[in-house]
């Protein structure tokens, strides 16, 4: 028994001694493959790749395993690659999952030993002159297989039947030919298979996708194209692949009766009718209740706030009626009495208080603030609006125009912007619909966004934090521009209880330290980041139920490995930016580290997400004269 004890010891010793320098000397296999390929493969742009520097560190495209022992990804888009990859190059790196060869001008075979890596899990080499039939041995941890744009040929091997984890398949504009197989991939979300030259009917298995995933293939017919002519087509030429189906089931069920359209007829217009008279029902009862909705009368809008008969000056006394204090640079020349004239509509309730959209008679619209349960003085509290009034000469954040102080009230009056705020084109509101939102503006609100508070952390000082970093206070002016408002104003304020569960945009050590710092504010703005990444919002709004702790969320489903899954599904229909939402995603998690020190400066934050975007779009070729950053 004993020595059995022993021996096993012994044995476990011995594999960690061999596992050591089996490590180092897997890296030196790396390194050895991507020498090989440099030299076997010449390249327009020059790759600072020499045996003498570190690979991880060091040499361009590159990036390794946390622990530095393999390389993970490679990713050289557009550097001028020419020519054919050979053999047992970059198929020998077998801790693999990232590789982006796209926009070069390789041409040739797509070696097997690159797309069976068993680690791979995004494989882009779209714009490129591959060649030849598309390899059999597939990597099954395949999340994204972008082929498109290239010259290869054959049909669809069926070994991407076994993908189960696959997302997207991209394999439009290039010389596929036969018919397509009944793929069932459970996890396969964008597909196109545009502009090649495949025959025969649609399988059911991929009906489901819209018609422009099967432009362009002229021999192709069925759901959601042309449905097939009724002359059954000759069987498939492999028995393994399914039969084409539905060509002779389906067409008859398409031709309907004569009383049968009249019937439809009838009864679609009579729905019609019925729908409009809802409709401008509706419409007068809007019209009624939005006359309602004047200052002076009640300010509340769809009877959904909580003290409809609340109004924000209220707590204005009398004495007091002129006291509002305006900024210099200013252009507005109302004052107090005018702004509680104002008819007022409630825009939505804060943590610090509830917002009113103010338009004024000469049709100046801005937005009141009212704040409650400020707890500083009134000395203070000007203190604080001069460094808030100083701060706001800037393009990405929302000026402060004038503010007024009494015992029972405080207001805060800011410009009023007509587009919203992050939120609401996000998420949408109660009036409006969410808009698909494109990858451009989204990077752009976010530089914008990033530049902002960095200028708050920059003119403020240390101990100047912006406190209340979220998507609702992210205001998109008429250049789909972000300027960011509410800051510095938690100070002023009773710090709100945490919710119990789902903390939002709050750093976890706000629990314990009750003050905003600069590295809280880059924790809330990583939160931020992760919201326009996955759409998910990370805070309860009225009237919605969706709602999660986003970074822990994301944690789990990322893992170790950068999963597709995680991103908002607009995002995925969009071509050729999966890079770019990964180095994202891997700022924003920088930033919700959970160590308050080891988070990013708001500098370093605009410096990484600057050269993400600027990196990408040279190399994109969707986005030649949309340059986001100014
Ligand atoms: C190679 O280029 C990358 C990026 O351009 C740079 O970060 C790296 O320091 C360079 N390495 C050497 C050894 O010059
Ligand atoms: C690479 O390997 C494949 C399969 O092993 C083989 O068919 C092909 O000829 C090889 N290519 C070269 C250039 O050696
Ligand atoms: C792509 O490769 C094919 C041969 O495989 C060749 O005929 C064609 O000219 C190439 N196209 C380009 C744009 O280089
Ligand atoms: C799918 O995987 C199984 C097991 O790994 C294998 O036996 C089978 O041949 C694969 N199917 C195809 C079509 O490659
Ligand atoms: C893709 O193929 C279609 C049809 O041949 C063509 O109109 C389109 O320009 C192609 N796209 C590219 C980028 O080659
Ligand atoms: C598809 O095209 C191939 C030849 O390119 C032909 O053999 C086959 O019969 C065609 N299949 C259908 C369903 O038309
Ligand atoms: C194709 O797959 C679907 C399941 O997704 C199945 O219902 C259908 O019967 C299959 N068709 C053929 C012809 O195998
Ligand atoms: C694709 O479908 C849309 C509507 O869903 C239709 O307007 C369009 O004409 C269709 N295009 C083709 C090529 O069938
Ligand atoms: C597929 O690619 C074609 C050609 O590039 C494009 O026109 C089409 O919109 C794409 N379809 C989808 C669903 O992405």
């Amino acid at each position: 028994m004993k020595f059995c004890f022993i021996r096993q010891r012994i044995t476990v010793l011995y594999v960690i001694v061999l596992l050591l320098p089996l490590a180092v000397s897997d890296l030196d296999g790396d390194k050895q493959a991507l020498l090989n390929f440099a030299n076997a493969v010449p390249h327009g742009r020059k790759l600072n790749w020499t045996s003498a520097t570190p690979i991880c560190s060091s040499w361009v495209g590159i990036t390794c395993s946390q622990d530095g022992t393999r390389v993970i990804s490679l990713r050289l888009p557009a550097s001028g690659l020419v020519g054919s990859i050979p053999n047992n190059t970059l198929g020998q790196l077998d801790a693999l999952r990232t590789l982006s060869l796209r926009s070069n001008l390789l041409s040739g075979n797509l070696p097997s030993d690159i797309t069976s890596l068993p680690s791979l899990q995004y494989l882009f080499v779209q714009h490129n002159n591959f060649s030849g039939d598309i390899p059999s041995s597939l990597s099954p941890q395949l999340d994204i297989l972008d082929l498109s744009f290239n010259s290869f040929t054959g049909s669809i091997p069926l070994a991407l039947q076994n993908l189960t984890r696959l997302i997207t398949l991209s394999l439009q504009n290039n010389s596929l030919s036969g018919p397509l197989p009944n793929l069932t991939l459970p996890s396969l979300r964008h597909l196109n298979l545009s502009y090649n030259h495949f025959n025969g009917s649609i399988p059911s298995s991929l009906q489901m996708f819209p018609n422009t995933s099967f432009l362009g293939n002229l021999a192709l017919c069925g759901e959601p194209l042309n449905s097939c002519l009724p002359i059954t087509p000759p069987p498939a030429p492999s028995s393994v692949l399914p039969p084409p189906e539905g060509s002779h089931k389906q067409s008859p069920k398409r031709k309907l009766p004569l009383w049968a359209i009249i019937a439809i007829a009838v009864g679609g217009s009579l729905l019609l009718f019925l729908l409009i008279l809802v409709v401008c029902l509706c419409c007068l009862k809007r019209k009624k209740s939005d006359d309602g909705s004047v200052l002076k009368g009640k300010s509340s809008v769809g009877g959904r706030s909580e003290k409809p008969k609340q109004e924000f000056g209220s707590g204005v006394q009398e004495p007091d009626r002129n006291k509002l204090t305006f900024f210099e640079g200013t252009s507005y020349n109302f004052d107090l009495e005018d702004l509680l004239r104002a008819s007022a509509e409630v825009l939505g309730k804060g943590s610090f208080g509830t917002a009113y959209k103010a338009v004024l008679e000469e049709s100046t619209t801005v937005v009141v603030k009212r704040l409650k349960e400020v707890i500083v003085g009134k000395k203070e509290f000007e203190q604080q609006m001069e460094i808030i009034g100083r701060l706001g000469q800037h393009a990405h954040l929302v000026p402060l125009r004038a503010y007024y102080y009494s015992k029972d009230e405080k207001l805060l009056v800011n410009d009023y912007f007509s587009n919203g705020s992050l939120s609401t084109l996000l998420h949408g509101s109660r009036t409006t619909e969410r808009i698909p939102l494109d990858w451009e503006t989204r990077v752009k609100i976010t530089i914008g966004a990033a530049r902002g508070i960095a200028h708050i952390h920059h003119a403020g000082g240390a101990k100047f934090a912006h406190g209340n970093i979220k998507s609702s206070n992210l205001l998109i002016n008429q250049d789909m521009d972000s300027c960011v408002s509410d800051f510095g104003i938690a100070p002023l304020m009773n710090f709100p209880a945490p919710p119990p569960r789902y903390p939002g945009y709050r750093a976890p050590e706000l629990v314990q330290t009750r003050k905003h710092t600069h590295k809280s504010d880059v924790y809330s703005f990583g939160v931020l980041l992760l919201e326009m990444l996955t759409g998910k919002q990370p805070m309860q709004s009225p009237g919605r139920e969706e709602m999660v702790d986003l970074p822990k969320w994301v944690q789990s489903v990322v893992r170790e490995e950068w999963t597709a899954e995680v991103f908002d599904v607009e995002l995925l229909k969009i071509q050729n930016i999966e890079e770019e939402m990964v180095q994202m995603l891997q700022i924003a998690m920088a930033c919700v580290t959970k160590v308050p020190d080891i988070r990013p400066s708001m500098d370093d934050v605009v410096r990484m997400i600057e050269e993400v975007s600027q990196r990408n779009s040279d190399t994109r070729p969707s986005s030649e004269d949309n340059n986001p950053i100014t």
